[in-house]
């Protein structure tokens, strides 16, 4: 049976079951909290305050903390902490004569961890052709209409890097209609919607400003590893595919990563702290970063993976070490097109390839004959992917551990 909803307020939103605690006991700065199945949280004075809805700390209207650091003061103190009969914690404040009621639920889940940026998500699990056999496909049909499908995508997305949406229909500017049922739009010098266009009888036409705009083989890659934090993930609509070839490829790098730093641990360790500078040249634009090409930026433990040749201008590093690194680039790369760890399809009108554009690294292959290619691609931040995600995931009941 479902414990009664208490009508405490969250320091958010969500609404959450009451989990009745057993217990309270105030030592130093702390309060210990205790609950019947052994469940434990040490809750610090300040946090306690931060976090106390409607008295000075949580704004009832934003749900947001109000209480400017510089004014917890030392005299703020617990003179008492008690559990109320509906297992909530209630806290009398020393300083002001305060009382504050903290919802039993919310703690739980404080306890429970499902506070972290990592909860309500899945798990990424790394992958290679053999152990995925095919890429996630997931129907389009409803997906403008059913959270359940957006939330299917999502998933994939963030468990394998990469999912087709097939089925969709092949109008141009679709997927600003899909986006707008996942999150805002990551803009870029290429544009909101941007176009992956060539007749294969102007294939080599000086006019592109692309070589995705050619028929020209893409080896695997990532878009715009030139800014500090490249797009999160791209979505590719498949609009006309009527050319020879043009088979699209996927390489999870995390594997790749991990792969590297089993077998070639010098090689990962250059491609994971030798930095190259990645330069987008173009009339009125100069964007530039410097990085390694597998970046492991802090607060995640997926790579960033740094790898698009067309765009990798310069090595930033010690003389000694340039040859070296050109050797592990060229293990990364030969390694990265190796059907071990390539996944290799063709995309159909109606088909949208989507994918983590920092840890999948995509490719396709040179395409020749009279028919005609277009793709329309859109990206959208991993901050954006993750936040509908853990909102879905949340409305549905779903855990991490139960996705
Ligand atoms: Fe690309």
């Amino acid at each position: 049976m479902n414990n009664p909803v208490s009508d405490v307020a969250a320091p958010d939103f969500y609404q959450y079951p009451s989990k009745p605690l057993s217990s309270a006991a105030c030592e130093g700065e702390f309060v210990h909290l205790l609950w019947p199945d052994g469940a434990k949280l040490a809750c610090h004075r300040f946090w306690l305050r931060e976090n106390a809805v409607g008295d000075g700390g949580i704004d009832l209207a934003t749900r947001e903390c109000t209480l400017d650091p510089a004014d917890l003061t030392d005299d703020i103190a617990v003179s008492s902490a008690v559990i109320d009969d509906m297992g909530n914690l209630v806290i009398a404040w020393a300083h002001d004569g305060q009382r504050s009621i903290f919802h039993g639920g919310w703690l739980r889940h404080v306890a429970d961890n499902e506070h972290r940026p990592s909860s309500w998500t899945p798990q990424a699990v790394l992958w290679t052709p053999e152990s995925m056999g095919d890429i996630p496909r997931v129907d389009a049909t409803l997906a403008l209409e059913s959270d359940d499908v957006v939330l299917s995508l999502l998933n994939h997305l963030l468990c394998s890097g990469a999912c087709v949406l097939e089925q969709a229909p092949t109008h141009e500017g679709y997927l600003l209609e899909l986006a707008a049922r996942i999150g805002p739009v990551r803009d870029s010098n290429f544009g909101m919607l941007w176009d992956v266009k060539a007749d294969v009888e102007l294939a080599g036409d000086s006019k592109t400003n692309s070589t995705a705009n050619t028929g020209l083989r893409l080896g695997p890659h990532s878009d715009l590893p030139t800014r500090e934090i490249p797009p999160g993930f791209q979505f590719l609509h498949c609009l006309i595919n009527e050319a020879d070839g043009g088979e699209s490829t996927l390489t999870d790098g995390a594997a790749l990563a991990e792969a590297l730093e089993r077998d070639f641990p010098e090689e990962f360790e250059l491609l994971t702290t030798r930095h190259w500078i990645f330069f987008n040249r173009g009339p009125g634009i100069d964007h530039r970063w410097s990085a390694p090409i597998i970046d492991y930026l802090p607060g995640s433990d997926l790579p960033t993976i740094r790898a698009f040749y067309p765009v990798r201008a310069f090595p930033a590093m010690s003389l000694e070490d340039v040859s070296r690194c050109y050797d592990a680039l060229r293990l990364f790369h030969r390694m990265a097109n190796q059907p071990e760890f390539e996944l290799k399809f063709r995309l159909r009108a109606g088909d949208i390839m989507c994918f983590d554009n920092r840890r999948v690294l995509h490719g396709r292959d040179a395409f020749t004959g009279a028919g005609k290619r277009h793709l329309q691609g859109v990206y959208i931040d991993r901050d954006e992917i993750m936040s509908r995600c853990r909102a879905l995931n949340r409305r549905a009941g779903l855990h991490a551990d139960g996705i």
